[in-house]
């Protein structure tokens, strides 16, 4: 029952035109068209860059091992979550009622799907065990979310050939509204709420205290660049929960999966995924050392991705008011043991931050880049020992409460 739709929602970006065309689903090389007013200024276009789309040498697709762990040791804890928490009683009503399931950040689709699987499963498991009150399994209707760059073409080619459900694109960025009202009976979203709808502006004003001079995160950096980047997360985590809120059917679940470090700050032996974007950073600093690329270059790109802690998380979901914390725990991510080489941590960042950094620094500088980050790997050894990545990834589970 393989099905696609592509839904077009631009309401974030008025001057924004989005075509998928079903022909274009023929050449994997073509991305989503996008025209853009000629007066659009720079800072809006945020979010207009994807991962690496394709299936190519640098593409996410091959290069999200790190991403696929995150669900191999998430699966149980939602399986858990769904059998004990969710609410199937609305289903019972009828014998055509459709669940449907949204995919925030899916990407190109490779970890999405086997995670869809593991949900609609569980679902159906759920469904079957709970005696009388449904005779029969839904349809399930699965949008795949991403932003507006993101490669939808590979997404809908790479489906896999037996699916269980009627798969439909959604691009436009999460943090606002994408869905309409109660629409929606369980949202997943895992390894993308680590990202800002924006670089924090005060950031990038260099008439600002928190102006971030010479550096592109905030590992390292002064005070009030931390407090800037988690200003603004706190602020996109509750855009994000308000969407979200109004979206899902009272009692629906919401599994977030969302990359964070276990503390600020880390040991001279341990690192986290801040740290190595500090390190690709240095690199970016080298080059501008030697010329290949400007210091204003520098100064003017920041990361927009931030890494929280769990106090922190779970103060921002308790502030927000529409959800209860149905469970919250921390996990391991066993997919940093799939990066053992240098080469293979070079490649993992280079498939995720490269369209971004083309945007800003040229595709030029690319290999350079990164065979300066692979270089710097390769001569520190804490850094190839998987088992020093101390990186988190907090699994948590929210329940919509009735209004
Ligand atoms: C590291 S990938 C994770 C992809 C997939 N969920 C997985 O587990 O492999 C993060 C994804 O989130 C998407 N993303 C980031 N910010 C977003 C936003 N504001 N709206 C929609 N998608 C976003 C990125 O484009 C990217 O595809």
């Amino acid at each position: 029952m393989a099905q696609y739709y592509a839904t077009l929602h631009c309401s974030q970006y008025p001057r924004t035109c989005v075509r998928i065309t079903s022909s274009s689903l023929a050449d994997s090389n073509c991305r989503t068209e996008l025209n853009m007013s000629s007066t659009t200024k720079e800072s809006s276009l945020s979010g207009l860059y994807a991962m690496n789309g394709g299936g190519g040498q640098y593409s996410y697709a091959q290069n999200s091992s790190y991403q696929r762990g995150v669900i191999d040791v998430a699966k149980p804890v939602i399986e858990e979550g769904i059998a004990a928490k969710l609410d199937i009683s609305h289903l019972s009503s009828t014998q055509t009622s459709t669940f449907r399931i949204a995919d925030f950040g899916c990407s190109t689709g490779r970890n999405s799907f086997p995670a869809i699987q593991m949900i609609t499963q569980a679902i159906e498991k759920k469904l079957i065990t709970e005696k009388g009150l449904i005779t029969r399994i839904p349809e399930f209707h699965v949008f795949f979310n991403d932003q507006l760059m993101n490669d939808f073409n590979t997404l809908f080619q790479s489906l896999p050939p037996q699916i269980n459900y009627y798969a439909v694109g959604v691009p436009g960025p999460f943090h606002g509204r994408l869905f309409p009202k109660a629409s929606l009976d369980f949202a997943y979203c895992s390894c993308a709420l680590n990202w800002l709808s924006q670089v924090p502006k005060d950031v990038a004003d260099h008439m600002s205290p928190a102006w971030n001079k010479g550096k592109v995160h905030y590992t390292g950096a002064k005070q009030e660049v931390v407090k800037a980047y988690s200003y603004h997360y706190a602020h996109d985590i509750k855009s994000f929960l308000e969407a979200r809120a109004a979206e899902l059917v009272a009692g629906g679940l919401m599994a977030l999966l969302v990359p964070a470090d276990p503390a600020f700050k880390s040991s001279a032996t341990s690192f986290t995924t801040p740290t190595e974007i500090d390190l690709l950073g240095s690199c970016l600093l080298d080059m501008a050392k030697k010329g290949i690329i400007s210091e204003q270059k520098v100064d003017t790109f920041n990361f927009p991705l931030y890494f929280t802690i769990p106090q922190e998380l779970k103060e921002i979901i308790e502030r927000s008011n529409s959800f209860t914390i149905e469970r919250m725990e921390i996990l391991d991510n066993p997919g940093k043991r799939t990066l053992c080489s240098a080469k293979a941590r070079a490649t993992y960042l280079r498939a995720v931050f490269e369209e971004m950094l083309t945007n800003h620094f040229g595709s030029e500088v690319m290999d350079e880049l990164f065979d300066c980050y692979e270089k710097k790997i390769a001569a520190s050894p804490h850094f190839l020992d998987p088992d020093n990545e101390k990186s988190i990834i907090i699994f948590v589970l929210l329940k919509r409460k009735a209004e």
